[in-house]
């Protein structure tokens, strides 16, 4: 377990934002992979949530082995194993219950689940797990919910995401206990829809550059201090 929660945050240290993509397009899916990779956004999150969503990933994984596929919206245990299946290399939930949280720690591949709340972070610190997501982070609390949270919980690392703008995303970055953030701002729909590729690749290289707080990205680079 603890192996596998290094070798996620180690793929996480790799870029300040993990694009979070809604796509049902599997045509454009390969283009648009390629696209966040080469623009400096090398984690990808595709959300179960649209009905083709396993044949996106399986196009990503097939044609752009560069990304690192992130399943996202991963709900229930039954979707864990199609999701790997597919190609998927790390798993997220947008919470856990104690059923997905043990399913996802016996799972094949690193998971990031997802919790809201202090009380939530320590079930799944409970089933071993170091680096959690923060959602919906912004109605959670925002970087300052983060912040508290690092006083009791030095060890945890977050990746919030739900209501994450270009905006507001370097308030979360600041924070010493996030490692990125996710979001969908860099793969807007309207753009998804028209195969914006120059469009979405200036969103991607604007969050590629956003800097993060050195204690986090340095603790989650080196493996150490993240239980
Ligand atoms: C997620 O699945 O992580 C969120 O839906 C992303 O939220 P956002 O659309 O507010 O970025």
């Amino acid at each position: 377990m603890r192996d596998r929660t290094n070798a996620l945050l180690a793929a996480a240290s790799r870029a300040p934002v993990i694009p979070v993509v809604s796509l049902d397009d599997v045509g454009f899916a390969p283009v648009l992979a390629s696209t966040l990779v080469h623009a400096g956004l090398p984690v990808i999150e595709v959300t179960l949530r649209t009905p083709h969503a396993l044949d996106v990933i399986r196009a990503i994984a097939r044609q752009v082995p560069d990304a690192y596929l992130v399943a996202g919206t991963i709900t229930a245990p039954s979707q864990i194993g199609e999701a790997v299946d597919a190609g998927a290399r790390a798993l997220v939930t947008p919470g856990t219950s104690a059923r997905l949280a043990e399913a996802l720690a016996s799972a094949p591949v690193p998971a990031l689940p997802g919790c809201a709340s202090v009380s939530e972070a320590l079930a799944l610190m409970e089933h071993g797990f170091s680096f959690v997501k923060a959602f919906p982070a912004s109605v959670v609390g925002g970087p300052a919910f983060l912040k508290a949270v690092h006083g009791p919980l030095p060890s945890l690392r977050f990746c919030p995401t739900g209501g994450i703008t270009a905006a507001n995303a370097g308030d979360y970055l600041a924070c010493p206990n996030v490692v990125c953030v996710g979001g969908t701002w860099i793969t807007p729909k309207d753009a998804l829809a028209a195969r914006d590729v120059a469009a979405i690749r200036t969103l991607a290289e604007a969050a590629a550059a956003l800097p993060r707080a050195a204690g986090a990205a340095g603790a989650a680079a080196s493996g150490t201090s993240v239980g």
